[in-house]
């Protein structure tokens, strides 16, 4: 039997997460359940020092069962409700929707510009946590969309109350009739929180979402720090640098934060991103883009 502890306690020593998940105050968690039927017991593996981000994974107590999940299994996941919300959230401490949001907000109220003209488009919205924030700021028009059927069925369940519309689609093969739907709803903020890089969306799907936005439009994003390094022409970094060179946009604010905590307790950097899209993105591009999504 493997020994299973919770969050790393330098002070303490082992902690079931039980005992971890009653000691953490959600400060500043706007979207934490409330039920206590919507939380879990969950366990992590002793140790996984080797393992990258997107492959940890945790065992959840279910019908008395321990249940498996790889982090990044989001189809399973968000089928029962309030476990992303409690493994990332509340468990792992995840802010990145409030932080992301928050630095749009400053950056809106700075430019004067009111939030009842934001028409938002959340690529790889999940089940409703950014649009959520969105509509906390007071934006009230969103466009979610995600690649998995799973999200859609969550966030309409989770929350029926945030999104005008929902669509499952994949931004590298996106049918005719979605990406006119896309195009109809005349965005002009685009959001994408937690959701690029480890695998997620491509840069290929990154600027095609960004094409179906107007011009001019917002763009704010969140992307783990490392990403953002690479100076070399290749690379999530490479792509933003191009399109500000080439001014497609321009990076008005970022802002370096702690996105998560992993499930040993060391603190996982991202920069929030806000930018604002100047010109559309050349045809070309968009046809032969290579993928080379941050990892
Ligand atoms: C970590 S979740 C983030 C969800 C939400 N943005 C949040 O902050 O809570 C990443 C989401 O991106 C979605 N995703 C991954 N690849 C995608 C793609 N190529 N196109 C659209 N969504 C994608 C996943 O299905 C998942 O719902």
């Amino acid at each position: 039997m493997a020994a299973w502890k919770g969050l790393a306690d330098r002070n303490t020593g082992q902690r079931t997460v039980t005992e971890v998940r009653n000691m953490i105050s959600v400060k500043d968690g706007t979207c934490v359940p409330v039920g206590e039927q919507d939380i879990y017991d969950i366990r992590f593996p002793q140790s996984q020092s080797d393992m990258a981000q997107d492959e940890a994974w945790c065992e959840v107590h279910l019908d008395g069962d321990w249940r498996r999940f790889r982090f990044h299994d989001y189809n399973e996941i968000y089928q029962i409700p309030g476990l992303y919300e409690t493994l990332f959230y509340r468990t792992l401490r995840c802010n990145s929707p409030a932080k992301v949001v928050g630095l749009l907000s400053e950056l809106l109220a700075e430019y004067r510009q009111s939030t009842d003209s934001i028409r938002a488009f959340d690529v790889g919205a999940g089940n409703g946590m950014v649009g959520e924030a969105l509509q906390s700021v007071g934006i009230r028009d969103i466009l979610g969309l995600d690649i998995i059927a799973e999200a859609k069925d969550a966030a309409i369940r989770d929350r029926p109350w945030v999104y005008n519309n929902y669509q499952v689609a994949d931004l590298t093969a996106l049918p005719e009739r979605v990406e006119e739907s896309i195009r109809k709803s005349e965005s002009n903020l685009l959001m994408t929180v937690a959701a690029l890089g480890f695998g997620d969306i491509p840069d290929p799907a990154f600027l095609k979402a960004l094409d179906l936005v107007e011009t001019p439009a917002w763009v704010a994003f969140n992307v783990k720090e490392q990403f953002l390094d690479n100076e070399e022409a290749d690379g999530f970094a490479g792509l933003i640098n191009k399109l500000t060179r080439e001014k497609i946009i321009r990076i008005e604010a970022t802002r370096r934060y702690r996105h998560r905590i992993s499930y040993l307790g060391e603190p996982l950097y991202y920069v929030a991103v806000v930018a604002s899209k100047l010109n559309d993105v050349p045809g070309e591009w968009l046809s032969d883009v290579p993928d080379t999504t941050a990892r």
